[in-house]
This record gives structure tokens, sequence and C-alpha cells, in this order.
């Protein structure tokens, strides 16, 4: 069983006050969906306080990224008990952004979200392609390569704790979005690695979201794709009221 899945990434955005401002307008306007698991992910510094006013709500927190081991000398960085600790439920692991301008790697993909899953973090582990491997037709080969190294050595149980964002690189931020066709193709793809790799009860549960210039107008068409099961959203996430109506206009299918 699939229940669909909407996150807000808000990326290097928002002030503590403007976060907390953000969720007190999304907790009013979210508080009868029912039928959607919703998540917003802030920066570090405003995760505690945007889960305390969400503490009453469905809606769930996520950060953009842990580190792997728990503490020691490593400065700067965050690990996932301190996030559970923080409020977090959710974190996002390998976006492209991670990936192109931190050097993210399928191991680091790999260790991070084992130590999610270890503290019982849910992890939303992305994948994508650039627009230069889509057009020299490599999309299926760059997609396949992530997920293979990002989600070696999992069990079935640990797949079914993870959720996967396909977010097609020349899609983020541009306001070019994949069609909902390209999306499936490639949704489908990802599904189909999954029933190779752990067997088809695994893929049909595991929720594969699609992220890329989704907007209010755009994510029904989306959600009609039979293996789109979401959205991660980026620049319509900030304002209240655009992640309101992506998760309203998102119900168009149930639980599949
Ligand atoms: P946009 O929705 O701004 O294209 O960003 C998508 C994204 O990167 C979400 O993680």
């Amino acid at each position: 069983m699939r229940r669909p899945i909407i996150a807000g990434n808000w990326k290097l955005n928002k002030s503590i006050r403007e976060a907390i401002d953000t969720v007190t307008l999304l907790k009013r306007q979210l508080a009868d969906v029912q039928a959607v698991d919703i998540v917003v992910c802030p920066v570090y510094t405003a995760i505690a306080d945007v889960a305390e006013v969400l503490s009453e709500t469905a809606i769930k927190v996520g950060a953009q990224d842990v580190y792997w081991e728990d503490k020691g000398a490593y400065t700067g960085e965050v690990s996932a008990p301190l996030l559970k600790e923080a409020g977090a439920q959710y974190v996002v692991i390998g976006h492209s952004e991670r990936r192109q301008f931190f050097h993210e790697t399928h191991e680091t993909v790999n260790k991070k979200t084992r130590a999610a899953l270890k503290a019982g973090l849910t992890p939303i582990v992305c994948v994508g392609e650039l627009l230069s491997e889509r057009e020299a037709g490599r999309t299926f080969g760059v997609v396949g390569e992530q997920l293979k190294g990002g989600l070696a050595g999992f069990t079935a149980d640990d797949l079914k704790q993870i959720v996967l964002a396909y977010e097609p690189v020349w899609a983020i931020g541009t306001g070019k979005v994949a069609t909902p066709q390209q999306a499936q193709e490639v949704h489908a793809f990802i599904r189909k690695q999954l029933t190779e790799g752990w067997g088809a009860e695994v893929a049909q549960a595991v929720r594969i979201q699609y992220g890329g210039s989704v907007k209010p107008d755009n994510i029904a068409e989306l959600m009609r794709e039979p293996d789109i099961d979401g959205a991660l959203v980026g620049g319509a996430s900030l304002e209240a009221g655009s992640f309101a109506d992506i998760v309203k206009n998102a119900v168009v299918v149930g639980v599949r």
C-alpha cells in the first residue's frame, strides 16, 4: 500500500522566524488533509522550532542532509540521532545539489541512508540525471547506478522504510517540469530495479516521489501516473499557500 507523500525541501531559505511563520500558516491550511503524508524540511537551525509548532499536527519535519557517524571529531556535521532529538522524522539524502556542490557520492549516500535508518529516521533518497546525460541517452544507466550504489547492502525490510525521489536535474528550479510521461517512464524503471533487487512485494511498497518544478497546477497530472507517489517540492514549497495547494491537489488518487 502506497500512501501519497508530499515533502517541501526549503533548501537554504528562511530564518527561524520565517520558518515558524510558514508552518503556522500551513498548520491551519492543511488541518483537514488526511490522505497524504506531509513533510517540511527546513535548515538545521529551524528544525526544533518548526517541530514544536507542528507537534500536535500530522505534518512531519525532515532534515536536508545528515552525517553517518553519531558523534566525534567531525567539525560542522550533524548526526542522525541529533536530528531525531531535534524533532526530525525524515531526512533528504543525496540531493543533486549535494552531489554537485558537496561531493556526495553513491558511497556517502549509502552510509547516510544506513545511519538514518539506524536512528529511526525515514530517508528520502534522491536520484536523477543531468540534462547532458538525458541527451546522451544515459538516463536509465545513471539512475540505475545511483540506485545500485546508494542502496547496496540494504535488506527488504530496510527498503520498506525508504522513500525514493526521482529529480531530473534539468527540471530543478528551472520551471521546466518533466512531462508526466517522462517522469512515469523513469519511475517505472526505478520500480523495476526494486523488483529485481528486492522482489515485487518490496517494489510495490516503496514510495517514489517526483521532484523538479512541481507546482499547484501540475501536481495532479503527475500524480495520476501509476508509479508517481508524491512530490519533493523546492521553490513552490516556500510559500504556505502554494505548498498547501500542491498537497490538496495531490489527492487525485488514494492509497494504491
Ligand atoms: P524546484 O521545485 O524548485 O524545482 O526544486 C526541486 C527540488 O530540488 C526539491 O528537492
